[in-house]
């Protein structure tokens, strides 16, 4: 269901340049550039920007390679976006505050942040226990573990290939609605809306995710 997120992108990058976080594939930006609106991403892996160089319309999108938490490109936009939890990838607090610190200097006076991230699913864990199974079958068996000492959790996969188990973990920072504001108010960002998906449904208790945006002020 991509069309409503590139929807919503298009109209709040309103004619000015988008900012991608984490472009990886241009799975979003590829779509989003295509609505005319230009599109330039940040992203660590250089795998992962050769797959999206494959693609058609990849040369309408310039990418730098850094990590988007400090890395500066030049002018300014009128949309940074940040989606598919990826804000959970930056694994410590103050990395989560620098990435805001960094989106508001890109971002021209009025400009929006948008982040789509899920809310931590501390409610699913059986009383007790910090480790919650979310994939079981004969041949895999998929976990998270949390610390909830330090707000940190991993993704485990355990994966039987000729009779022996491969184990991959991949580190999170989970992170809560209310703490990303706070971050968005160190970085002189207010919250504008917050939605639970990108159809903008109302965000509630019950919601699992949401699409937040964040505005920086027109005086700034
Ligand atoms: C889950 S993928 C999402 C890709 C794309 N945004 C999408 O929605 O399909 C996360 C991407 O963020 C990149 N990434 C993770 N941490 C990063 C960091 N600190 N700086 C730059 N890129 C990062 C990864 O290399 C990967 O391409």
């Amino acid at each position: 269901m991509l069309a409503p997120a590139v929807d919503l992108l298009a109209r709040l990058a309103g004619g000015g340049r988008a900012l991608e976080l984490g472009i990886g594939t241009g799975r979003v930006a590829l779509p989003l550039a295509r609505r005319g609106v230009p599109v330039h991403g940040i992203d660590l892996s250089r795998a992962m920007v050769a797959r999206l160089r494959t693609k058609p319309g990849a040369e309408t999108i310039n990418v730098t390679i850094g990590d988007f938490a400090t890395t500066r490109v030049d002018g300014a936009f009128s949309l940074v976006y940040l989606v598919f939890n990826t804000i959970s990838n930056l694994t410590t607090q103050d990395e989560q505050v620098a990435c805001f610190q960094n989106v508001a200097a890109h971002l021209a006076p009025g400009g929006c942040f948008l982040i789509e991230v899920g809310v931590p699913e501390l409610r699913k864990l059986p009383p007790g226990q910090h480790v919650l199974p979310f994939h079981v079958s004969p041949t895999k068996f998929s976990f998270d573990i949390y610390d909830f000492a330090i707000q940190a959790m991993s993704s485990n996969y355990v994966e039987v290939v000729n009779g022996r188990g491969e184990y991959t973990s991949i580190p999170f920072r989970y992170v809560w609605p209310a703490e990303l504001d706070l971050m968005a108010r160190i970085a002189g960002l207010r919250l504008r809306d917050r939605w639970e998906d990108w159809t903008k449904e109302p965000f509630t208790a019950e919601s699992r995710r949401h699409v937040s945006v964040w505005e920086k002020s027109v005086s700034s």
